[in-house]
Parts: C-alpha cells; structure tokens; sequence
C-alpha cells in the first residue's frame, strides 16, 4: 500500500470513528474496511464451480462497529436515509429485514446459523462504492460486517469462509442468488494484484500481479448508470439453464466439461441452452489464458480476452445491453487494447484497458457516443488493483470475549 492510500485510509478511519461516536454516543470498538470489485474475466462462472480473476477497487465500505450486550443490532449509513435501523439479532429472519439493511443484518443472521455466538452491536457505515453499479457494493457492506464479527468476536475464520457467511446472508436472507466471486474478491484481495478464483475450491485461491502502473497502462471503469439489478429473476434464470445443461450432460456443473467435448455438448443440449454451455466454458479457457498472460508480465494482452468476452456475453449468454455494448465499441473505436462489462449485466459498467495517457480521451470518447445515442453521461473511474477487507483501527484491548 502507498503511503498516500494509507494516509486515505487513515482519515477516512477517523473521520467514521468520529461519525460514529456522534451517532452511538461513545467510540466504537474498531473500524474496517472492505472494497468494491471490478471483474477482469471469468464473468457467469462462478456459480458453474469454475474460474474468475477479479480485483478489488480503492473505493470501499468503511464499518466502525461496537459490540452491545442487549442482543440489539443498530445500523446506520452515513448513504442512507439518516434513520437507524433497530433489529434484535434473536428475531432476526430473512426476508424480515427491508432495503440496504438486509445485507449487514443477513451476515449477523448467517454467522448464528453456522452456529457462532454472535452479539448485537452498534454498526455505522460509510461507503465510496458507487451503488447499482455492478461494482458490488453489497458485497462490500457483507464482508465489512464479516470482518468485523469476526475480529471482535475472536472467531478466526479464514478469508474464505467469510465470504462464504457473507453468500449466504445474500442467497440466504436478502434473496439473491449470486455465487461467491464478489464476496471472494472483498475479502481476499490483495493490493497490486487480481484474484485468481477456483469458485469449486475458494480456499485455494492465488494472487497474479497486476501492474498497470509499471506496465504502462490504465484500467478505466466505465459505470453506464443503467442500474442492474440481480433480484429481479433473470440472473435467477440463467443460473437455473446452466444447472439444466450440466444435469442433461450428466456433469455435476459446467466447470466439468472439458473444452475439447464442447461441440459434442453443443449437439447435443436443447437449442436454448447451448449458448449458455458455450459461454461457460470459453470463459472459464479465457480465465486461464489471461492468468497466463499476466503470469508472463503481459498485461497489454489482456486486451483481446476482455473484447472476446464481451462478445460472448453479449451474443450467447445475452446479458448485455445497449449501453454496455456503445461503451465496449466506443472505448476500442477510441484505441482502448480491450473491453468488456464486468458483473452480472443487464447494465452495470464496463471495463477497458488503455494505454496510460489516452484515458481521458478513450472517456470523452465514450461520453460524446452516449450523448449522441441520448444516453445520460456514464460516470467515470481509473481503477487500480487495490487490498481486501481489511481493519484500520484495532480495538483497544483485543477482541471482545464471546458473549453467550
Ligand atoms: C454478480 C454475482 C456474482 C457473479 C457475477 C457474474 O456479480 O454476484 O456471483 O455471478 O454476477 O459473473
């Protein structure tokens, strides 16, 4: 980490802390931060048990927290509406809990269901991950809270098993049934480096080095501001068709399917499922040629991985839109070395790798194209491969002892 990133950190640290005790009327037992996520490749992947390679952003969800003794669970976001919500951790049930909230409460919920003694607390918020996004922004209120339980409650889970608790509080108690990449990629990042995830094996992941600065070259996030939305059934859908096809061919997932058996497959599946299959498992053979290219210190190549994806996700797995397709065209019409939406689609943002220097123009390029199409103006973002969740400010005196 920098020095200026630590300084960052450390100002933001205090400037919650100092939220929090205005809030809550003392100071909080520690603060944590846990970051948002751009995926390099290996989008869909996830819940078929294959690969992905995401990193995580500088922009993050900082969490001060304090352990109450009264089984109450206070949250408040400094993003929200002003109110705190007040919840008991005992009555806590899904989809008892409405709007932003769900997410924290949830991961509370999901680690008294895996059987840890947890306790109330007092829990303020504070994020700089742009919601609605695809940026996963959830992911980063779940894993700030798992963290943290985990800290002050002394349970030494692994990065691993708290992004599962923190899947859980989404499949689980909000309802969507995303797969584990955005929780992954929160909790277990680390800073000049992307994610390299084995979603059938968590625990086994790596870090391959990700250096744009050195390589001369820029990662733009390109948010179109077409709000997605996971919860509304498409992704429920596709995730429903990839189970389908990995049962016709008798797999137990389509991490399974060997590429060289792929036009077999393709034959042999309903025709609407085919696309499904064949996305999958190019995206996962995409995932490793780019770790590949990074591993050999080329990242420049991964310019065409990230344009061949887009295309099939575009194309086969139909999860793009207008928007998401102007800005991949309009950043390599621009000269970008690659494009691609990142997340789960239907809107979202897009990433495109440009050489360090022609980012504004690749930007304004895309601006003017959605200005000309009558879109809004797309927000913009230079992202670099920033560290996971993480404490910024210990609690005096060690953990807190578990309570009964
Ligand atoms: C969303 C989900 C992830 C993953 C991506 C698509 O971000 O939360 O689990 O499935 O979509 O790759």
């Amino acid at each position: 980490m920098s020095r200026s990133d630590q300084w960052d950190d450390d100002s933001r640290a205090e400037r919650v802390a100092d939220g929090f005790e205005r809030l809550f009327g003392s100071a909080p037992d520690g603060v944590w931060a846990a970051p948002g996520r751009v995926n390099l490749i290996g989008e869909h992947t996830d819940y078929n048990d294959g690969f992905a390679l995401p990193m995580a952003l500088p922009q993050s969800t900082l969490l001060a927290a304090r352990v109450r003794t009264d089984g109450r669970l206070r949250l408040h976001s400094a993003q929200g509406d002003g109110r705190v919500t007040d919840l008991e951790v005992a009555s806590l049930a899904p989809g008892a809990v409405p709007g932003w909230a769900a997410y924290p409460a949830g991961v509370v919920w999901a680690l008294a269901e895996a059987g840890h003694p947890v306790a109330g607390a007092d829990l303020h918020f504070d994020s700089t991950v742009p919601t609605g996004a695809g940026l996963s922004s959830s992911a980063a209120l779940e894993c700030a809270v798992a963290v943290a339980y985990d800290a002050l409650h002394g349970l030494g889970l692994s990065g691993a098993e708290l992004a599962r608790i923190a899947q859980r509080a989404e499949n689980a108690f909000v309802g969507v049934p995303c797969g584990i990449m955005d929780q992954m990629a929160s909790v277990c990042s680390t800073a000049g480096a992307a994610l390299h995830l084995d979603a059938r094996h968590p625990e086994q992941h790596g870090h391959v080095p990700f250096d744009l600065r050195g390589q001369g070259l820029r990662l733009l996030v390109i948010d179109t501001r077409v709000t997605h939305d996971l919860g509304d059934g498409a992704y429920a859908a596709l995730r429903k068709g990839c189970e389908r096809a990995a049962a016709l061919l008798g797999l137990p997932a389509l991490r399974d399917l060997p590429p060289g058996e792929l036009p077999r497959a393709l034959q042999s599946l309903p025709a609407e499922l085919a696309p499904l299959v064949r996305h999958v498992v190019t995206e996962n053979a995409r995932v490793t040629e780019a770790v590949a290219r990074l591993q050999e210190g080329n990242a420049a190549a991964l310019g065409p991985i990230l344009t061949a994806g887009h295309a099939s996700l575009r194309d086969d797995y139909r999860v793009s839109c207008p928007e998401t397709d102007l800005a991949v065209a309009a950043s390599l019409e621009a000269g970008a070395l690659g494009a691609r939406m990142t997340g789960g689609g239907f809107g979202g943002s897009v990433i495109a790798l440009v050489r360090a220097g022609l980012e504004d123009f690749v930007g304004e390029h895309v601006t003017a194209a959605f200005a000309a199409a009558g879109h809004r103006p797309p927000h913009l973002l230079t992202a670099t491969p920033a560290a996971g969740a993480r404490r910024l400010a210990p609690p005096p005196g060690g953990p807190h002892p578990v309570l009964p």
